[in-house]
């Protein structure tokens, strides 16, 4: 289990290697994620319209190890946008993975462009 955990490394935007196309901006709903899979990863896609901003994170939330983030709740907590994880309810960070709450659990992240209408996602592999 940990070895399937240690695939999920946040990737900044000019690690980037791969830009991988995950589908049309209309295929995502707004306020709310998404999932897809690249090779072994399961990623959760938030369309955060009311930010005006796309996210990208691992959608195994590190507390059970369940695959849920996708469908947890998006907000922000004093300006910095996070999920709640549905399961119990664990805050992270959108922007940089950290745990909201201050416990040691962080999420890698992924960075997201938008081009002509279509989703990317940014790997190093
Ligand atoms: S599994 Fe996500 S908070 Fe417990």
């Amino acid at each position: 289990m940990q070895d399937f955990l240690e695939q999920y490394q946040t990737v900044l935007e000019h690690e980037v290697a791969t830009w991988f196309k995950v589908g049309s901006v209309s295929d995502f709903p707004e306020n709310s994620g998404a999932c897809i899979k690249y090779k072994t990863k399961q990623i959760a896609v938030y369309n955060y319209t009311r930010m005006g901003k796309w996210y990208a994170c691992q959608n195994m939330c590190p507390h059970k190890m369940e695959n849920v983030l996708a469908l947890g709740m998006i907000g922000d907590k004093d300006g910095i946008p996070k999920v709640a994880c549905p399961m119990h309810k664990k805050n992270f960070s959108l922007e940089d993975g950290s745990n909201l709450g201050g416990e040691d659990y962080k999420i890698a992240t992924y960075p997201v462009k938008i081009e002509e209408g279509n989703v990317y996602i940014g790997f190093v592999d």
